[in-house]
């Protein structure tokens, strides 16, 4: 395009628009500095407070406070009164910001951001002679998902999730045998175990690090009916009634090998509950999605790349609807069911039976 078809108009707002995502990237680096430091809390719990007040309710150093501060308060996240240097966190910004806010916490979600950062020559490197980057190149990956994921759980699998399947609150509550296969750090298999002590549970990961955490907490809890693995998916033994995989199987090497293993290992009548990203494989129909770039950049830094640092699928995050309903139907399942929980703009839960 020459210089006299630009639209300037368009130009101009492009690059204002740029300038937003510069400072809403950096802001997003705060926040996550914010939620790791724990000055949403603090500051949630405070009345308007000069950085000095803030930073020894919090234990931090004040200069990084306030430099912090300055940040949040430029950006629009917290209110400044210069009479008396008092800075603000209204309540509506700390809804979205605090733990207190639960699965509404979007400051825990920026953490990816840095997890990112973490691999960016690794991923850089991959762009130019292929491969991928491992698991072990990611220092916080396990912590910062288990911390995103587990808030779900906490709030909504026993009560939620786990009803989308028709009659398995009933059957957890008789007695059933049920697998979590990448089960990270296992906070989904220790609540049902402790919801459900008649049944049986086995969480299995290929995270050494992961399955330590999910057997102290299983330890913790006294659960004596939740047992971990360190075990490969796409090496299934045992037969199960319930296999569940959240967020898992866009990331396996081997997804269809893992999917086979899945009808292989459930009983007849067995259900797969499969929580996936809510997304199409279609990239068109994915303009607009909520969560869109969020998707694609936690594909590129992670999900796409894990995978093909094991020479495998890459399926990546945005795989999408049509394409896992393909390997569904490929893996053996006959009868599967999407659904979706009113609120949730990240998963969709296939309910799959071999039909
Ligand atoms: C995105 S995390 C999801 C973890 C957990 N289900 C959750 O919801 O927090 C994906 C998990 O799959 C595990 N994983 C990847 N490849 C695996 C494999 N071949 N066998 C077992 N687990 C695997 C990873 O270690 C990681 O814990």
């Amino acid at each position: 395009m020459t210089e006299r078809t630009l639209d300037a108009a368009r130009q101009e707002e492009f690059a204002g628009r740029m300038l937003q995502v510069l400072n809403d990237s950096c802001l997003g680096h705060l926040c996550s500095l914010g939620h790791r430091a724990g000055l949403f809390d603090v500051m949630s719990g405070l009345p308007p407070a000069t950085s000095a007040r803030i930073a020894e309710a919090a234990g931090l150093d004040e200069r990084y406070v306030r430099e912090w501060l300055g940040g949040m308060t430029v950006g629009g996240i917290v209110e400044y009164a210069p009479e008396d240097g008092g800075y603000r966190l209204p309540p509506e910004h700390a809804a979205a910001l605090s733990r207190a806010a639960g699965t509404d916490n979007m400051a825990a979600l920026m953490q990816y951001l840095a997890m990112m950062g973490d691999v960016e020559d690794e991923v850089l490197t991959a762009f130019r002679a292929g491969g991928g980057v491992p698991y072990s190149l990611y220092p916080h990956f396990q912590d910062v998902q288990a911390e995103e994921t587990a808030r779900v759980y906490d709030a909504a699998l026993i009560d939620t999730i786990a009803p989308l399947v028709p009659g398995l609150a009933d059957q957890l509550r008789s007695g059933i045998d049920a697998l979590d296969i990448g089960t990270g750090q296992g906070r989904a298999v220790n609540l049902l175990a402790r919801a459900f002590p008649a049944s049986r549970f086995v969480g299995a990961d290929i995270s050494e690090a992961g399955i330590a955490v999910a057997r102290a907490e299983a330890a913790r809890w006294g659960l004596d009916n939740a047992r971990f693995e360190v075990a490969d998916t796409a090496e299934l033994a045992g037969s199960y009634d319930l296999i569940t995989a959240f967020d898992v199987i866009h990331d396996l090497a081997r997804p269809a090998r893992t999917l086979a293993a899945v009808a292989n290992g459930l009983r007849d009548d067995g259900v797969f509950l499969m929580g996936e990203i809510a997304a199409s494989s279609e990239l068109s129909e994915n303009i607009g999605h909520p969560l869109g770039p969020t998707l694609y950049a936690l594909s590129v830094f992670s999900c796409m790349t894990v995978s093909l640092a094991e020479g495998g699928a890459g399926l990546g995050t945005a795989w999408g609807r049509q394409t896992a309903l393909r390997m569904l139907r490929e893996a053996g399942f006959g009868d599967v069911v999407t659904r979706e929980v009113p609120g949730d703009i990240l998963n969709v839960y296939y309910v799959a039976r071999k039909g």
